[in-house]
């Protein structure tokens, strides 16, 4: 079986593609395995700080699930199994590098789920983000449901679970769903130029202001100050080199 999933390394940022582009990079169980791999492979290696997904082909970043797995008892079940004992998107969400998405076309359903568990969401003017999981009886279980709602308005969020109609990249960067609109055809050159100017602060402080955002959302705001003080006081150990 091909490879559904592209792995490369280059100083310092390894470069996920999701590799069906036939199928507009549908996320099959096969895929989600690779993914799952490749994920772990960013995390282990110590050379790698930072991560660009990106999606194959011309059409898109990933329509989503593979909607002919669906609906079959055998993959009903594993999809469940899969699901229960490997949490890819909770694992893309506690890595602790540089997360970023580079979005083109279509991004659906679990297609923008995964670069919602992205720190950074970079897309090209030809983008189209949705959640249609409503409209096919389902809904988002990729996390969109609860990453949504935390990235733009909930009434937004909201209107597109609800409707599952996409919205396009100009909208999207109205809303704060992603960070940056550049033509398609700068899409990873600008992912990768943000990646390398993280990359050219010192790691340690990126590491903890990273994990100050991503776990204090999660907190009160008295208990995510606390955390903020917390990782203030492990930077300046370590600029004051006793960490
Ligand atoms: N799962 C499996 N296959 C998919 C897919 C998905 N989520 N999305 C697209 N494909 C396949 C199509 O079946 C088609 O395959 P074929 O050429 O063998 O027939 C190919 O990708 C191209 O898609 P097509 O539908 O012909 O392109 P289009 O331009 O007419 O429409 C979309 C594009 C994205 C609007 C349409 O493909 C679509 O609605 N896909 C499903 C999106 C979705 O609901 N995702 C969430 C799942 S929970």
């Amino acid at each position: 079986m091909p490879d559904t999933v592209l792995y490369e390394k280059l100083d310092g940022v390894a470069w996920i593609t999701l590799n069906r582009p036939d199928v507009l990079n549908a996320i099959n169980l096969q895929m989600r395995d690779e993914l799952w791999d490749a994920v772990h492979a960013v995390r282990d290696d110590p050379e790698v700080h930072a991560v660009i997904f990106k999606g194959a082909g011309d059409r898109g970043f990933s329509a989503g699930a593979d909607i002919s797995e669906f609906g079959t008892a055998p993959s009903y079940v594993e999809a469940r199994r899969a699901r229960r004992e490997r949490d890819l998107w909770g694992f893309i969400l506690s890595l602790d590098k540089l997360t970023i998405a580079a979005i083109h076309g279509y991004a659906l359903g679990a297609g923008v789920e995964l670069p919602m568990c992205c720190d950074i969401r970079i897309a090209s003017e030809d983008a189209r983000l949705g959640l249609p999981e409503v409209t096919l009886g389902y809904i988002p279980s990729a996390g969109g449901t609860q990453t949504l709602p935390r990235h733009i308005p909930p009434g937004l969020a909201m209107q597109m679970i609800l409707t599952g109609e996409p919205i396009d990249a100009r909208a999207a960067y109205r809303h704060g769903l992603v960070q940056r609109v550049v033509p398609r055809d700068r899409l990873y050159e600008e992912a990768e130029t943000m990646a390398r100017k993280v990359l050219a602060h010192p790691q340690h402080a990126v590491r903890l202001a990273r994990r100050a955002v991503v776990e204090g959302l999660d907190l009160s705001l008295a208990q995510s100050l606390a955390l903020e003080s917390r990782l203030a006081g492990q930077a300046a150990r370590s600029v004051d080199g006793r960490a």
